[in-house]
């Protein structure tokens, strides 16, 4: 559920290239549909087609009867279809709405693996069907700019690349079931403080490399059928009435089909919005005839200020998304909470899950040597399928990290849990806790004493849904309810510690990585979450999961915050950082990282060599194919995942000092060697020059780098570009 306090402010595992084809080309816009389409906007009723551009319920919106038209049903989002709410935001209390939870955004991208996106979009959109539930709020993969954004659990990365590959495979697996997927939030919707108000100032080079490449793919690889404006302002007008946005960039260049619908009270304006290219808006006060886009607007067609060539245009689009979802020819059955639904949520947690730091090869565990197992910390019993304010849903069911580990070592091993700190933050909506208040004494005791006297103990720490939320940012990167001192007290108490952190985003775990020997970084790992810890920690998963953002030493080191450019002043943000976001922000400064855009740990290891490339210099419009040799040198079959960066010396404008351009999973045997060839259209090596509004591929040098994180890269080669 969506916790509300204030009314809103404010396969299956294999699907085939093939089906992703035809999730393609049902969206290709025949012209017997236009025709049909326009035939009907003739019949509508002026008054009939201003009632079906804004919302008449939370998330619906409402149909013609009359024409055999039916209204829109919305419903977030990323973590699976939520339950459904009445009037108010409370639950509508139905025995028929617990669906299944899927992985955070975050953890989808520390998988790197784009099959799985396929499949999570693919398995979510079964379960929006089975719910009536025609547009999927989901994927939403806005920038990581700041670590602190209290919705970077939902986001993906820090990448617009990795960001591009996540969300085009999200979109065609929702759609694939008649789904539109409904891509969010367009634009810059980068930190939470303010986000209604704020206004981003950002140039326009940094605007086309950084933030608008995954919504561009989402929209021109993915066909998205809809899209949602953001809350804030770019350069001074709302996202949702912003006619460069909406109308040049996307629905001009991107030729865009689909609708353009608010964010929830995210309307600020009738002409300017209805002209500018908001097709739709949705909000959560009850008031529905009067919001901007229903008497107002129909007002504003009388009076001449809004064309009804624009209502018309709507009206089409709107159609347009009825025909591909609820209102398609034989569409799929839909299902909910399936065993194969639970397999791609474990599937996803298995890769996500990131090896920070193994130095005693604690991990995997050898249970043998384990009589006695100390389970400590409130986020070994903690779920998350619900909190904060945002998104989630009414889990059929969530396994928690104790009960993984008891359901495979129960009868062998003797656990025992002490909870260590109380991760209450909120309750109802409203904060009933500091997170800086110190550890509780009595806790952090009873957990010394059972770690005392246990051959090992796990520690589960981190954050949780409702201290990472939408609305609102973290205050900093510190560990919340006195975890730290809890880590230290147990770490002394027994030297077979192991810490597992679990949240959405940085942290920092600075002094963990200098005193504890093992190290595990855990998500929001839906409904089979303790089963996938428990069976990595156990070694059946060989963790494959590498960090889709960078964990900076310090707040400070982050380029947001390095340059005084968080959350903004007087309602402005600058991004003054341009183009370097992320790890092309630390490798372009030599700003040493505490733990790298990529990086994660295997059980196994994976020696690079041999990288080439099929020809060494290019055409524009030709693709680079690089191969290199990878063997695994372990005892373990794991994936590696491989990440070619690439990096132009000499360039006529400022570049950062690499870029990922393509990277691939794959599963190698023990002992066994793969060669992996990835390729990159040369196209994509190009700049946003904006003095001609063009992308330019420079010609020369490149240096193509492959690594197995953006700071161990193990082979490098060099090509030319015409
Ligand atoms: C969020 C959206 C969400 C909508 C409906 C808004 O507050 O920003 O992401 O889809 O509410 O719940």
């Amino acid at each position: 559920m969506k916790t509300r306090i204030l009314p809103c402010l404010m396969l299956i595992a294999l699907l085939s290239a093939a089906t992703n084809m035809q999730a393609q080309t049902k969206t290709k816009s025949a012209p017997a549909l236009d025709a049909k389409i326009d035939a009907i906007v003739k019949k509508l009723t002026l008054e009939e087609k201003i009632s079906m551009l804004h919302a008449n319920g939370i998330f619906s919106t409402a149909g013609v009867e009359r024409l055999g038209i039916s209204g829109l049903m919305t419903d977030d989002g990323p973590l699976g279809v939520r339950e459904d709410v009445k009037e108010g935001w409370g639950s509508a209390n139905l025995t028929t709405d617990s669906a299944t939870f899927f992985p955070n955004g975050s953890a989808l991208a520390a998988t790197w693996n784009p099959e799985l996106a396929y499949r999570f979009g693919h398995d979510m959109g079964e379960e929006a069907r089975a719910r009536k539930k025609y547009i999927m709020l989901a994927p939403a993969f806005n920038i990581a700019r700041t670590p602190l954004c209290g919705r970077t659990y939902e986001y993906y990365s820090e990448d617009p690349f990795l960001n591009s590959r996540l969300a085009v495979q999200a979109v065609k697996g929702i759609q694939s079931q008649n789904i539109a997927a409904c891509v969010k939030h367009f634009v810059v919707n980068n930190q939470e403080v303010e986000r209604g108000r704020v206004n981003v100032n950002v140039d326009e080079r940094t605007l086309r490399e950084i933030y608008l490449p995954a919504f561009k793919a989402s929209i021109m690889e993915g066909n998205a059928w809809t899209i949602m404006s953001a809350y804030n302002k770019l350069r001074g007008v709302y996202c949702s009435e912003n006619d460069y946005l909406l109308n040049k960039v996307l629905k001009g260049e991107w030729k865009f089909k689909g609708i353009v619908i608010s964010d929830w009270g995210g309307t600020h304006s009738t002409v300017a919005a209805a002209n500018n290219g908001l097709d739709l808006e949705m909000g959560s006060g009850p008031k529905y005839d009067k919001y901007f886009f229903a008497t107002k607007l129909l007002d504003s067609v009388k009076s001449g200020k809004v064309s009804m060539k624009v209502i018309d245009e709507k009206v089409h689009r709107i159609l347009w998304v009825l025909y591909h979802t609820a209102m398609s020819v034989n569409p799929p059955a839909g299902k909910m909470n399936t065993p194969a639904h639970s397999k791609t949520v474990y599937d996803i947690a298995a890769e996500s899950i990131v090896l920070l730091k193994n130095d005693k090869n604690l991990l995997p565990l050898n249970t043998s040597s384990i009589k006695s197992l100390a389970v400590i910390g409130d986020n070994a019993t903690h779920t998350f399928h619900l909190g904060g304010f945002g998104a989630g849903v009414k889990a059929k069911y969530e396994v928690t990290p104790l009960a993984g580990l008891q359901s495979r070592l129960g009868k062998t091993v003797d656990i025992k849990f002490a909870q260590g700190y109380s991760g209450m933050y909120r309750q109802h909506g409203a904060n009933v806790n500091a997170p800086t208040k110190p550890a509780d004494s009595a806790m952090v005791a009873e957990a010394v004493a059972l770690a005392k006297s246990t051959d090992m103990a796990i520690l589960f720490i981190g954050g949780n849904r409702d201290y990472e939320s939408e609305g609102s940012d973290r205050k900093d990167l510190s560990l919340p309810f006195g975890e730290q001192t809890l880590v230290d007290a147990v770490t002394a108490a027994n030297q077979n510690t192991i810490v597992v952190v679990v949240g959405g985003a940085p942290y920092d775990i600075g002094k963990i990585k200098e005193n504890n020997h093992t190290i595990v970084w855990s998500w929001y790992n839906g409904s089979e979450n303790g089963n996938a810890l428990a069976d990595m920690l156990l070694g059946k998963i060989n963790p494959s999961g590498r960090l889709p953002f960078t964990f900076p030493a310090e707040l400070k080191d982050s380029p947001a915050h390095a340059l005084d450019a968080y959350p903004g002043e007087n309602l402005q943000v600058d991004y003054k950082e341009g183009i370097l976001v992320g790890y092309r922000w630390f490798d372009t400064k030599k700003i040493e990282p505490l733990y790298c855009f990529g990086y994660g740990l295997s059980y196994t290891g994976y020696k690079y060599s041999g990288l080439k490339t099929a020809k060494k210099t290019y055409n524009t419009g030709e693709n680079i194919t690089a191969t290199v040799t990878i063997k695994n040198t372990g005892k373990y079959a794991g994936k590696e995942t491989v990440q070619l960066y690439v990096s132009k010396d000499g360039s006529a404008v400022e570049r950062p000092e690499k870029e990922l351009k393509a990277f691939k999973k794959v599963l190698i045997p023990a002992g066994q060697t793969a060669n992996v060839t990835v390729s990159i259209p040369v196209k994509n090596l190009a700049y946003y020059d904006v003095k001609t509004s063009k992308w330019v591929v420079e010609p020369g040098k490149y240096k193509l780098l492959a690594g197995s994180s953006s700071r161990d890269i193990k082979e490098t080669e060099t090509i030319n570009v015409n």
